[in-house]
């Protein structure tokens, strides 16, 4: 082959390898015309009305990744502002991009995401005698990354929520898991309250401090603790298990 051959080899092959990248960068799950960040998401609008509704297959950094990380990661000690441990604040999008090393649509290039899946306990984060993040949780960061590790959001409330027969398992310890347990479980949780088992959530679920808390009510400590309310579906539908007598299935 001539030399010059090779170019047109190179310049084609160079086109294909961008074509592919471009397809990744390109991810926008609401909608394949627009751009990413156009007004069609209403920025730090989780908990308004009139929103775009949330699309399941899409991570929404506020309402899925930052719960986690704010009752896992982002207490005294920790990655809390005060705190900083390394340098790493993981209390909001901002300093979770400045600071947490998160690459995105790269997980190899994202410690926030090496840490949770490092097989030596003594590297591992949360540090032991902390356990590690369930694997839903963790595969709910990696998904966020490999979308672009954007800031989307959405609006819980718009359509429908179903409150319909609600299941112990199926709806509510996820809510529990994802928002409350990472301070309200392990030796000492916050509050004296352990909502790492269904007895621990049916004994607060029963003496009305668990709604009194994620509602916000007077009188009661609003939960989660330093975060947003939980989205206004996810309060009904706790509601609605309370209601049914806080079933165990
Ligand atoms: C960042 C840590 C943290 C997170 C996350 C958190 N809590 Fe708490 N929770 C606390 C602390 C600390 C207290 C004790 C507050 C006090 O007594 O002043 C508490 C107290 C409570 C109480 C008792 C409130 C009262 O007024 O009697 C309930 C119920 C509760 N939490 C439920 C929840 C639920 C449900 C979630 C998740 C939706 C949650 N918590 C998330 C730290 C947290």
């Amino acid at each position: 082959m001539r030399l010059s051959n090779y170019w047109i080899l190179l310049f084609f092959a160079g086109n294909i390898l961008l074509s592919f990248s471009c397809k990744h960068n390109g991810l926008d799950p609401l909608d394949d015309d627009d751009p990413i960040g156009n007004d069609t998401i209403p920025d730090g609008d989780t908990t308004g009305t009139g929103g775009v509704p949330c699309d399941p297959s899409v991570v929404y950094f506020d309402l899925q990744i930052l719960p986690i990380l704010q009752s896992r990661c982002a207490f005294s000690g920790c990655h809390n502002e005060a705190s900083a441990a390394n340098g790493v604040i993981l209390t909001s999008y901002q300093k979770v991009m400045q600071t947490g090393d998160v690459t995105p649509f790269n997980l190899d290039e994202s410690d926030l995401y090496e840490v949770l899946i490092e097989d030596d306990v003594e590297d591992r984060m949360p540090r032991s005698p902390n356990p590690a993040l369930s694997q839903d949780q963790i595969n709910l960061i990696a998904t966020w990354i490999l979308q672009g590790a954007q800031n989307l959001t959405c609006d819980a409330n718009a359509g429908q929520c179903d409150t319909q027969n609600m299941s112990f398992a199926t709806n509510i310890r996820p809510i529990i898991q994802n928002n409350c347990q990472g301070c309200h479980s392990g030796t000492a949780p916050s509050g004296g309250i352990n909502l790492s088992t269904y007895n621990g959530v049916a004994a607060v679920a029963t003496n009305g401090r668990l709604y009194g808390a994620i509602a916000r009510q007077p009188g009661f400590v609003a939960m989660p603790f330093g975060g947003n309310q939980l989205p206004q579906c996810s309060i009904d539908k706790i509601k609605a298990w309370i209601d049914a007598g806080v079933p165990n299935n």
